[in-house]
């Protein structure tokens, strides 16, 4: 399987008022990672997550496993304004959101919604049944976006999984059930 080069399509702000939702920046497009926007990734990837951010051999290795999972915000002057990657299993049908960002300047847009309906999409168009992340617990904005997608906490004790990358690093586990495609 090979991921399809994505053009995002016109947000629902345009369609129905033919502008750009934003009065400054054009709107970055959405589409698939390259190999070329490594580098750029690493970047960005540093800016939003700073000390827990991948090291660049992860983030390698991340997108020769992933690359069809692992789509970008490119605003088309060179830089990445966030990034949304799922990882997939070989053996059953689950799948894990290893990261999920938008660069500061350009949140609360709809973006970091957009990365997931379409991961979301390309994970059920794979015949992924079930996605799970974590999530800080005290991470609102995180949290409230997986909820409207419907992502609800793994039981138990809502979800909450202590020491859960080290002591002191807790996290929310959440998951979403895909319906397998007809
Ligand atoms: C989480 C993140 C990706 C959201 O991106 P975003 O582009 O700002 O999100 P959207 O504009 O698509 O918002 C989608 C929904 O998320 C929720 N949300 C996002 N930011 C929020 C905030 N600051 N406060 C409350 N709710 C928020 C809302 O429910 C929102 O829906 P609404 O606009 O209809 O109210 C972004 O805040 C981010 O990159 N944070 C830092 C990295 C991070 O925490 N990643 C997740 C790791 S698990």
């Amino acid at each position: 399987m090979t991921a399809e080069p994505l053009e995002r399509a016109p947000d629902r702000h345009e369609h129905l008022t033919g502008t750009p939702p934003f009065p400054g920046p054009r709107h970055p497009a959405l589409r698939a990672a390259r190999e070329s926007d490594l580098p750029e990734l690493r970047r960005l990837d540093t800016e939003v997550f700073q000390e827990v951010a991948y090291p660049a051999f992860l983030l390698r290795q991340l997108y020769d496993l992933y690359a069809e999972h692992f789509l970008v915000l490119d605003d088309g002057e060179g830089r990445l304004r966030g990034y949304v990657l799922a990882a997939t299993t070989a053996l059953d049908r689950d799948s894990w959101i290893l990261g999920l960002c938008v660069t500061e300047d350009r949140r609360r847009h709809g973006l970091g919604r957009e990365l997931m309906v379409e991961v979301l999409a390309r994970l059920r168009r794979s015949g992924i049944t079930r996605v799970r992340l974590t999530v800080e617990p005290a991470n609102r904005a995180a949290i409230l976006l997986y909820r409207s997608l419907g992502f609800r906490p793994e039981q138990p004790d809502g979800g909450l999984r202590r020491d859960y990358f080290g002591p002191g690093e807790d996290r929310r586990v959440m998951h979403l059930e895909l319906p397998r495609l007809p």
